[in-house]
């Protein structure tokens, strides 16, 4: 195996990985008020509306569909019936679906960002970092999706990139699975280890905060009409003297 391969394959992907790790407890222990998807909502609402439903949808669907065809085993798809021409039709199809949805998105938000002076004025060093990677990573992974499997001669990457993928976590990646992929899913890959490095000092940190509490919990109960029961004293709604 030639050290070229081991480092792109092998050493990268550690040292991203790690930088993600370390870099978020760091993030999390000294920078925790600029925990924050630093929100321009108010400086421009209407491309904001559009642009950040589609682009976290689609990546929703984009993230779903990585669970399914990278962390799972091609054998155990077919267990369970899952031809590979079967597999193949569903994730072109769903793939490019979630895929156009979060280019669109994500091309609403950048011309945002790039062309309204007011959100481009807020745009920090880190932020045109995570675009330019966003931006690769996207474009890669649709050229992969819609120009390898969609139109051209297709691509098997549950044989290659999906083992090597899974082998970085069980501590035994195979850097040649990955040396011999079509360019674009190598550059993919890169592009996307490269964004996870970068993870902890951007504002993509705001993923790990998603509100999602609120969806379960009551509504926020402002003021009570009437004392509880067992409540001593409101002191809205009661008086008492105090002795
Ligand atoms: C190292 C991590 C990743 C690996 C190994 C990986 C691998 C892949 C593979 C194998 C495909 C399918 C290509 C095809 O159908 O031929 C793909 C597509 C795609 N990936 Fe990734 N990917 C990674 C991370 C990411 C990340 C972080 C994003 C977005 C932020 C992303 C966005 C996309 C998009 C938009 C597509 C095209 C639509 C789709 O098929 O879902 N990928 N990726």
């Amino acid at each position: 195996m030639s050290g070229g391969a081991l480092t792109l394959w092998v050493a990268v992907p550690y040292v991203c990985l790690t930088i993600f790790v370390v870099g978020h407890v760091w993030r999390l222990r000294s920078g925790q008020l600029t925990w924050t998807t630093r929100s321009t909502q108010l400086l421009e609402r209407r491309l904001l509306r559009i642009g950040s439903p589609l682009f976290h949808l689609g990546l929703l669907a984009v993230i779903g569909g990585h669970v399914l065809g990278i962390l799972v085993p091609e054998q155990a798809t077919e267990a369970v019936g899952v031809s590979e021409s079967m597999y193949h039709a569903v994730s072109v199809t769903a793939g490019t679906s979630a895929g156009i949805a979060m280019t669109l998105g994500f091309a609403i938000l950048l011309y945002r960002r790039t062309r309204v002076p007011r959100v481009s004025r807020t745009t920090t060093a880190a932020d045109r970092a995570t675009y330019l990677l966003l931006g690769i990573v996207i474009l890669s992974g649709m050229w992969a999706t819609v120009g390898v499997n969609l139109f051209g001669g297709g691509y098997d990457y549950r044989e290659t990139v999906g083992p090597w993928f899974r082998g970085l976590f069980l501590l035994d990646p195979d850097p040649a699975l990955m040396s011999g992929a079509p360019l674009v899913y190598q550059l993919h890959a890169l592009a996307a280890m490269a964004l996870y490095a970068l993870w902890p000092f951007s504002r993509l940190v705001h993923a790990w905060s998603v509100p999602i509490a609120y969806l379960r919990r009551s509504p926020i109960l402002y003021r009570r009409r009437a004392p509880a029961p067992d409540a001593p004293f409101h002191p809205r709604t009661e008086t008492r003297s105090v002795s």
